[in-house]
């Protein structure tokens, strides 16, 4: 077996997954693909945490309409942990508009456009540390062994 390449990335799901009751069916997607949890909160942003979130996006057009929306309600992030984490991520969440996504993935199988599109994946590994600082401090961060850890990326 290759040697991984375990990474952190952070995951939040977004108001419209609160809202429409669907934490516990994305949380189990990603458990279930084999991913260490090694952060979990619920929480509701604050202006200055979204906009440290979306710092890359300040001027676009649809800056405004996506601050309004990810400050509509609380939403859930964490850290998830496993090899090419930030990457593997990204394509179970699938692209950003729903309407286009493919089914088998979070936003293909749930969502139908955008911005209310479930799910927030970090998209580097500089991006992820960045991220993961604005929701969670160093100590709010769990190591600890998974046993099925060998039986998933193990070997
Ligand atoms: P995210 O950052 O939330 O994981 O999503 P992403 O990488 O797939 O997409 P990104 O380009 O980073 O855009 C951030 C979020 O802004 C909203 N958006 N709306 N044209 C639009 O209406 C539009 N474009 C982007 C989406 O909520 C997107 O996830
Ligand atoms: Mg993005």
């Amino acid at each position: 077996m290759t040697p991984s390449n375990v990474q952190q990335t952070l995951v939040v799901l977004k108001p419209d997954t609160v809202q429409r009751r669907l934490i516990g069916r994305i949380v189990d997607r990603f458990e279930r693909k084999g991913f260490k949890i090694t952060a979990l909160k619920f929480v509701q942003l604050s202006q200055d945490q979204a906009e440290r979130m979306y710092a890359v996006h300040e001027g676009k057009e649809f800056y405004e309409r996506l601050m309004r929306f990810v400050l509509s309600g609380p939403v859930v992030a964490m850290v998830l942990a496993g090899p090419d984490a930030v990457e593997v991520v990204r394509g179970m969440m699938g692209p950003t508009d729903s309407g286009q996504a493919q089914p088998g993935t979070v936003r293909g199988d749930f969502g139908m456009g955008q911005p209310m599109n479930l799910v927030h994946g970090s998209d580097s590994a500089d991006s992820a540390a960045n991220e993961i600082a604005v929701f969670f401090e160093p100590g709010e961060i769990v190591e600890y062994t998974l046993d099925t850890d060998a039986w998933t990326h193990g070997g």
